[in-house]
């Protein structure tokens, strides 16, 4: 088999890719390790920044978005026994589920023609340090190669793409949480239409919401914690305290549950010779400042653009380029998660000093425009620059 570049992940980076170059008249094909009913299901964040949104639509895949998707206008900080609501005016994010853009984006590209090898096992990449780079496979338990000029590493965090670069050639920047999030998914109507980010001395908590009737809602929990540890009643008793506050939350099924462990993490550069990782494959943070995917179609659109000069004019400057122009928005993004975390979670490592602080910055932030305006502006999402 051959193809222009060979992609390694169906996730939104690889699949985003895929699309991008397909517009930009470059072949591309996707090899995934699971099949499409799974990834398809799999739950993960939703919110899409407003700049992520204008590209979904502008290229032809946000029209169920558009129409299913609940806007956000601002969030509520829950502190101090009362709501205190941060309005992004102008600055207007959407919230989608990640795996209703993966849906989208796999429709999008099977109709086009594209391919995507779902369930392939044994996938290894080869000779990117030239310029015919390969990547072998199996599929349906038959070896394969496919010979391609580019390999998209956009394999998530647990990937083969970011171990096959020599580690010589690498730099980990790392931070690892004393805490991780339950997170669940509950049949029931939220509180108010706006996410609410609680502050609590019984720990984080966030509620979020995928539809009117849908809501998401993390707790902050021990790192190692066992979700057996977390039966529904003792979820909604601490939902209640940390967020309801007053007033009674409304309960529903529970339809999924699980722990999200908190990590910071960055490898540089995001490429090596003809391999460009992309997405979390490169790049993870706490899901606190709801920037995974957003980075992830950043790190593609820079990419797919870079290519398109390649295959039009042979000129390579955007490549090399590609992990510098990526990197100053990813630790942007990463500082902005880094300090979402560090404001809202009760940290362990923490003293009576330190929740007075943060408390100090909750009402700072809430109380003054310019901080307010510093604040939106990073989580409404940073323009993308190439
Ligand atoms: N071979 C083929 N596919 C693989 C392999 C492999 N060896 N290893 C992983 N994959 C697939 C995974 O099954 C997954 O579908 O790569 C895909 C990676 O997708 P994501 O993990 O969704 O990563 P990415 O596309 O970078 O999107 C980033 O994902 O983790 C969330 O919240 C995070 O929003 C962020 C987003
Ligand atoms: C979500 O909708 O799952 C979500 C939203 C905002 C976050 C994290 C997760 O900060």
């Amino acid at each position: 088999m051959r193809t222009q570049v060979g992609i390694v992940g169906a996730g939104p980076a690889g699949l985003m890719l895929s699309h991008l170059l397909h517009l930009e008249g470059i072949s591309s094909v996707i090899l995934e390790n699971r099949g499409r009913d799974y990834i398809e299901s799999r739950i993960r964040a939703g919110l899409i920044e407003q700049w992520a949104r204008d590209l979904l639509t502008e290229t032809g895949v946000g029209a169920r978005m558009q129409r299913e998707g609940m806007f956000h206008n601002g969030v509520y900080f829950g502190f101090g026994g009362a709501l205190h609501y941060i309005d992004f005016r102008a600055l207007v994010g959407k919230g989608y589920g990640q795996q209703e853009v993966v849906k989208d984006l796999i429709d999008r590209r099977l109709a086009d023609g594209g391919q995507i090898l779902f369930e392939v096992t044994d996938v290894s990449v080869h000779d990117f340090a030239g310029s015919a780079p390969k990547i072998h496979f199996r599929h349906d338990g038959e070896k394969q190669e496919l010979a391609c000029d580019f390999i998209g590493g956009c394999d998530g965090f647990h990937g083969i793409c970011r171990p096959s670069i020599p580690a010589t050639a690498l730099t980990v920047f790392d931070r690892e949480y004393p805490f991780g999030w339950v997170g669940i998914l509950s049949e029931s109507p939220p509180p108010e239409g706006e996410l609410i980010y609680a502050y609590h001395e019984r720990g984080f908590a966030l509620y979020t919401m995928r539809s009117p009737t849908l809501a998401r809602l993390y707790l902050q929990c021990a790192p190692d914690e066992d979700i057996e540890n977390w039966p529904d009643a003792r979820i909604w008793q601490e939902l209640q305290a940390r967020i309801g506050g007053t007033r009674s939350l409304a309960q529903g099924a529970m339809l999924q549950k699980g722990i999200t462990a908190m990590r910071s993490f960055v490898v540089e550069p995001m490429q090596h010779g003809r391999l460009f990782l992309a997405g979390d494959s490169a790049h993870i943070q706490p899901p606190t400042g709801a920037k995974g995917m957003n980075l992830a179609l950043a790190d593609v659109l820079v990419l797919s653009r870079a290519m398109a000069e390649f295959y039009r004019s042979g000129r390579g400057e955007l490549l090399e380029r590609y992990s510098a122009t990526c990197l100053r928005r990813v630790w942007k993004a990463q500082r902005f998660s880094w300090w979402m975390t560090q404001l809202f979670h009760l940290d362990p490592t923490h003293n009576a000093f330190d929740r007075k602080r943060q408390l100090a910055e909750l009402d700072y932030v809430t109380s003054s425009e310019a901080a307010g305006r510093s604040l939106a502006e990073n989580y409404v999402g940073l323009p993308v620059e190439i």
